[in-house]
């Protein structure tokens, strides 16, 4: 019996329309676009600016958008996966908040925390819910709203990151040539304190000490993270293309989590892959966190064929990283 596997059938995205250029950041702090450019690759990030709108806002839009374009009826969604590190609020989750505002009325669904790595855990998580055989379309958004979580008075962080959704629709399929493939999925729980967010949790509660602080922002240690993405990513994500007789001169693609350039062509380098072959939209958005891989996909889709291999690959806080390996469908 032909089993059965998990594909993405659309992806939407959603980005907010405010472009936060490196000339504008370099009335923020001390930086230049010239630094930024060498050392992250980043010209501009969007940010969401209106006043009362947040991570389900933009989620919805991804979601609104996705429905209508494959025609599906937001009633026939059966569970929405939602990655985000900035939910609106701590409960109800940013899954329960899209559910209201997208009109999904017959849909369970919950939030899923892995900083960067977000959209590939979400993907494995919806892979098993629709080849249980007892879902038949699961929406997974990733999404985040980094400008509220950035300090922008810091410039070792306020460059990196920027706001942005993207969904995309997961069915069951018998097709052969089609669907997600293979997964290699990693946490270490020793690399929390050098990419975190401390406050705000049960451990330290928001408080006047943890405002002066400033714990409610994220904290990296740049280098110790930059040093480990680069082999933790580029490792998983060779190994699976190994484990797969996958190789570069194969219709490979590459989609890389977009935190810094010099770390994607690495990870490309050591795939072998050309740099055609490696979706690239970091300047334009920086790192926006479990939205980075299905913007990348919303962005390549038209240049995509069936049955193209595609190896998704991310790392973040956590740690978390991994790969996933999946042939396109459309
Ligand atoms: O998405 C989750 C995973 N995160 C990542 O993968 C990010 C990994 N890390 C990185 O991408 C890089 O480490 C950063 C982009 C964050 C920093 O780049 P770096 O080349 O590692 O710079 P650095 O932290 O070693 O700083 C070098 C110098 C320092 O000055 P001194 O101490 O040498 O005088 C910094 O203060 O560059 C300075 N610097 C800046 N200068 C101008 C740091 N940020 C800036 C800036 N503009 N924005």
């Amino acid at each position: 019996m032909t089993k059965l596997k998990a594909v993405i059938t659309g992806v939407h995205g959603y980005l907010p329309e405010y472009r936060l250029t490196n000339e504008e950041l370099s009335t923020m702090v001390d930086t230049s676009d010239e630094w930024i450019m060498q050392r992250i690759g980043i010209k501009e990030r969007r940010i969401l600016k209106e006043k009362g709108k947040a991570t389900s806002d933009m989620g919805a839009e991804a979601v609104k958008g996705l429905l209508k374009k494959t025609g599906t009826n937001p009633e026939d969604i059966d569970l929405i996966i939602v990655s985000t590190v900035t939910p609106d609020m701590l409960f109800p989750s940013t899954a329960n908040l899209i559910t209201h505002k997208a009109g999904l009325k017959n849909a369970w669904g919950f939030d899923l925390l892995a900083a960067c790595s977000g959209f590939l855990f979400g993907l494995e998580t919806a892979n098993r819910f629709v080849t249980s055989g007892q879902y038949k379309k699961v929406i997974l958004v990733g999404a985040d709203m980094m400008s509220t979580i950035t300090d922008y008075s810091d410039r070792t962080i306020c460059p990196l990151f920027g706001d942005a959704a993207s969904a995309v629709l997961l069915e069951p399929t018998k097709d052969e040539n089609i669907g997600i493939l293979d997964h290699s999925l990693f946490v270490d729980g020793s690399g929390g304190e050098h990419l975190n967010l401390k406050a705000g949790g049960s451990l330290n509660p928001a408080s006047h000490e943890t405002v002066d602080k400033k714990w409610h922002y994220t904290h990296q240690d740049g280098k110790a993270v930059f040093k480990v993405a680069v082999s933790y990513m580029a490792d998983v994500s060779v190994d699976v293309m190994k484990r797969n007789n996958l190789s570069p001169e194969d219709n490979l693609w590459l989609v890389p989590h977009q935190a810094n350039m010099r770390i994607i062509e690495a990870v490309a380098r050591r795939m072998g892959l050309a740099k055609e072959k490696v979706m690239v939209n970091i300047q334009k958005y920086g790192n926006t966190t479990a939205a980075t891989i299905p913007l990348c996909l919303w962005e390549w889709e038209d240049q995509l064929k069936k049955g193209d291999d595609l190896i998704l690959t991310a790392f973040g806080g956590g740690y978390t990283w991994g790969a996933i390996y999946l042939k396109w469908a459309y």
